[in-house]
């Protein structure tokens, strides 16, 4: 079988860049169509593609020729642009490989579409199917929709030119821009007058709310606002305040008012009435633990309360703000009634309002412990209104739509017309979808960018104190213009030519494909338990539902999303979910590599994409992959977050994907551990200097090696250790942990000192390199040291560098340690020197490192600067071991004394 490009080489810092760069694209790009959760980069999965399609060539200017086109491709502005060269070149180098047919090839997890989206664009007959049908309702807008009704048509709104030209444009964004206008002017005509500002000058951008509880102090039962911070433009330290009358803080409602204040000398606002969940009372200053906060949401004692408004000036261009009036707060009252008389009036089958039922996610789903368990409780009633108002005027306007479409699209066939005129209201049901992500009580305004935050800015619903509001009417934010400018420009500049494209829902676990069918299958799997996209996207699925069901009966036939058959463990976050165990993940995630096997031609690839923190992670799609028998012939970490964000966060998340590339080719029967080990050595390391030169680092690294170990293991169909038995994925990730952790510390010490330092010494090493200063998962910290040969139970207690809370594990600098009376280790001489060096106990400090033996042993300089280079700036052991570095010489110039407990410090590594 003929190696592709993939199996030989990418430009990883090239794609890395661009799909880093990428996730900062908003306008025009896929990814702002609608949220999706761990959408995969374009750029990644168009150059991943190209690469997987195409064969090795022979000859050197070939090949430099496919690295540059690869380079030149991933950026986003370069395929935006038409009849760009590059991007034409790698279509041909598809064509002239696959002369008798384009490629055709599937994702059966396509989420919001990123993989097939550039298989289309690159002219790849093109499958993609998910089990959740949010999913496919994005998927079908941009991948068959725009490609089926983006179709050119004379622009109905222009005449025809003095030359008899007349301008074209696109069917489908031309109909949906027409038809989203009409039902959103229709909207607005009926409640758009609950917005307005008393200035003719000024329009709301939204309202600032906050939930209240009653303080439990019997002597004092005032009403707390719950705010996190009062800032409302932190550049121009502009935020309000709560004011009191009198000296007193008391008023006779017991309930505090608002200014807008210029004066943060005296007053605080980064400092609201929540922190951590507790509640301060602003009265009586008394605290509410969480506990009795989360109890007063669940038995419905937490209210709202309006409190600012966020206007924008259009005659200044400027946003002011405002304390809410008497007038805000009655327009919002009059909404309110007109909502619950469409409520009155009500008399369809199913609730007019989503009262489906959240499910607790432990962690994941914080809103259900104060009491919010519905759907609708997200919101509240003006925004109820403007929802329910959008879906009843989307169905009013329907047989319109069908009639208009008859008109301007010159449909012959009547299916065609009446799948043209639903693709359209799909496309408006996305305009109105996006309203909840933007107008919910789980958005809030952030005072430092002066900016609405979306919903779902994690993948979580977590609790919001204070909300805002959005005014969809307006004309800065989020208004449903803006939202449906964006929609527009994506299905633009969707549009490929590629009617060969197929969208369907489907599991991953059961395929409707004949045997050997596809010439490639690139997919990104669900990671474990990342993420929760069904129980996530019931957010979206209520409303759409109801909006545009009838259209779609099959991909809105059940209650809230299905749940059943979604790849995924959950049964630690859910008593409902005691089925959704990591056993359930591995076995369906096998299920559906056994189908990505039995629907790939025999000489087919697949690319499957993996990302997840944990060893545990890992192990369950490893042994889900080895189950299906594909063999693994090269992997490739991919970074998808700018290095600078990771650095600022001073995360030790994971900065990479690896994209694993898969073939079906036969395995051998049986290997033997004692013989692969050395094969599975020499391909990690050569490997990894590669990954080190392209930069991956921290925990990254380990998770780069686990791919060229796979290579080697994957070719068998069982391992076999001396004594018969198997050897397992977790008994393989623990040969691969301890061969790049020995990689790195041998990079890091940068000589061969790395024998002279004792293992607790080389665990610490390992452990700041790959997660700085941060917590970890008690068993990575476990595997990690292990691989230096270390017993990490044996180390928490006394006097140590580890600390251990509940399931985690803390490794300590030297501040944190306090004073080391009698050191074990070098680490323990280097935390005792930082300490000495801080106070400037100078003699002490020389007598330490002489009687230790360390004054003359290169390596003890090599391991300081080693662990300082881990560090991030801004550490302060790092900024220690660079003070101390810088005058390390100075204390090491003396001779050494022959200490009498030099012997013991031998035992671990002094030489
Ligand atoms: C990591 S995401 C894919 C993201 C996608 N590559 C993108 O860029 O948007 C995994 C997807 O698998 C889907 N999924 C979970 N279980 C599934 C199953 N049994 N069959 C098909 N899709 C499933 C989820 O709904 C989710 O969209
Ligand atoms: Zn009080």
């Amino acid at each position: 079988m003929k190696k592709r490009y993939i199996e030989w080489d990418l430009p990883l810092a090239d794609i890395s860049n661009d799909s880093a760069k990428e996730k900062n694209i908003r306008k025009g790009h896929p990814s702002a169509l609608h949220i999706w959760w761990a959408r995969r980069p374009l750029a990644s999965s168009r150059a991943t593609i190209l690469s997987s399609l195409i064969d090795l060539p022979g000859n050197e200017n070939d090949k430099r020729e496919i690295s540059n086109i690869l380079k030149k491709i991933t950026s986003w502005d370069i395929v935006n642009k038409d009849n760009n060269y590059y991007l034409n070149r790698a279509k041909k180098l598809i064509e002239e490989q696959w002369e008798n047919h384009p490629p055709r090839i599937l994702d059966p997890f396509a989420g919001g579409g990123s993989i097939p989206i550039e298989a289309a664009r690159l002219g790849c007959d093109t499958y993609s199917s998910d089990y959740n049908p949010v999913a496919v309702l994005l998927q079908m807008v941009i991948l068959e929709w725009a490609q089926k009704f983006g179709f050119n048509i004379p622009n109905p709104k222009k005449k025809i030119g003095i030359d008899g030209e007349v301008e074209k444009i696109n069917f489908l964004s031309y109909m949906v821009e027409k038809w989203t206008n009409r039902i959103f002017n229709d909207v607005e005509k009926e409640i758009g007058s609950f917005f307005k500002n008393k200035n003719e000058n000024s329009i709301p951008i939204g309202y600032i709310w906050a939930r209240t509880i009653q303080c439990q102090n019997p002597n004092c039962r005032a009403e707390i606002p719950l705010i996190r911070q009062f800032w409302l433009a932190k550049k121009n330290k502009i935020a309000y305040k709560p004011v009191f009358q009198g000296e007193l803080k008391t008023n006779q409602e017991k309930k505090v008012n608002f200014e807008i204040t210029k004066d943060v000398k005296n007053f605080n606002p980064e400092e609201g009435t929540v922190s951590r969940g507790n509640v301060k009372c602003l009265f009586c200053d008394q605290i509410l633990k969480v506990k009795q906060v989360r109890k007063l949401g669940q038995i419905g004692k937490m209210d709202e309360r309006m409190i600012a408004v966020v206007n924008y000036d259009f005659i200044n261009n400027r946003k002011t703000f405002e304390i809410a009036s008497e007038m805000d707060k009655e327009l919002f009252k009059n909404s309110e009634e007109l909502l619950f008389s469409k409520l009155d009036k009500w008399d369809g089958i199913e609730s007019l309002l989503p009262d489906e039922e959240i499910v607790n996610l432990k962690g994941r789903m914080n809103v259900f412990i104060y009491g919010i368990t519905k759907w609708e409780q997200l919101f509240n009633s003006r925004q109820k209104l403007i929802l329910i108002t959008i879906i009843e005027k989307i169905k009013e306007k329907y047989s319109e739509i069908i009639e208009d479409c008859s008109k301007i699209g010159n449909f012959e066939d009547k299916k065609d017309l009446n799948d043209a005129a639903s693709a359209i209201v799909g496309c408006i049901s996305l305009v109105l979808s996006r309203i909840p992500d933007t107008n919910s009580k789980g958005c809030h305004w952030d005072g430092s960018w002066e900016k609405t935050c979306t919903t779902f800015a994690r993948q979580a619903l977590p609790m919001n104190w204070d909300y805002i509001e959005s005014n969809i009417f307006g004309i800065k934010g989020y208004t449903w213009k803006n939202i449906l400018n964006n929609i527009l420009s994506i299905i633009n500049n969707s549009n490929f030519d590629n009617q060969s494209t197929h969208v369907i829902k489907s599991s991953a676990t059961s395929l409707p494909y004949e045997n050997d069918f596809f010439d490639a299958v690139f997919t990104d799997p669900p990671y474990y338990d990342n993420i929760p996209y069904a129980n996530l996207s019931d957010f979206f699925y209520v409303w759409l539902k109801r909006a545009i069901g009838n259209y779609y009966p099959d991909l809105f036939s059940t209650p809230l999303t299905p749940k059943k058959n979604e790849i995924v463990y959950l049964s630690h976050l859910c008593d409902d979910y005691q089925d959704r165990t990591k056993e359930f993940f591995e076995t369906e995630l096998s299920k559906s590599f056994i189908e990505i096997h039995r629907v790939l031609k025999p000489e087919g690839i697949s690319v499957i994409v993996y990302a997840h923190k944990t060893t545990e992670g890992w192990e369950t799609m490893l042994n889900s992959l080895i189950n299906s028998g594909l063999v693994v012939t090269a992997s490739w970490p991919i970074h998808t977050e700018l290095k600078s964000r990771l650095i600022a966060s001073g995360s030790a998340a994971l900065a990479s994907s690896i994209y694993m590339v898969c073939r079906k080719t036969d395995r051998e029967k049986v290997g033997f551990y004692s013989e692969i080990k050395p094969l599975i050595r020499e391909r990690i390391e050569d490997k990894l200097q590669q990954f080190w030169k392209e930069g991956i680092a921290g925990g990254d690294f380990f998770i780069s090696a686990i791919g060229p170990g796979m290579e080697i293991f994957s070719k068998y169909e069982r391992v076999e250790k001396l004594s018969g038995e198997p050897v397992t994925t977790s008994e393989l990730l623990e040969y691969i942990r301890t061969v790049s952790t020995n990689f790195i510390v041998d990079k890091l010490l940068k000589d061969s000192s790395s024998t002279k330092i004792d293992n607790e010494s080389e665990f610490y090493l390992a452990y700041r390199w790959t997660y700085l200063d941060n917590e970890v998962e008690y068993d990575d910290a476990r595997k990690l040291a292990s691989a230096s040969g270390v017993d990490l139970e044996k180390m928490w207690g006394t006097g140590g560098f580890i600390r251990k809370t509940g399931s985690k594990i803390f490794v300590l600098g030297p501040k944190e340690r306090g004073s080391i009376d009698k050191p074990k280790n070098m680490i323990d001489v280097m935390h005792k020197a930082l300490l000495l060096w801080e106070k400037g106990e100078k003699d002490k400090l020389s007598q330490l490192l002489s009687e230790t033996g360390y004054s003359q042993d290169p390596a003890f300089k090599q391991f300081c600067q080693a662990i300082a280079e881990s560090l991030l700036n801004g550490n302060k052991e790092k900024q220690l071991l660079e003070g101390f570095l810088i005058g390390i010489d100075l204390y090491t110039r003396s001779k050494p004394t022959t200490p009498k407990d030099q012997t013991d410090l031998k035992q671990f590594g002094g030489s």
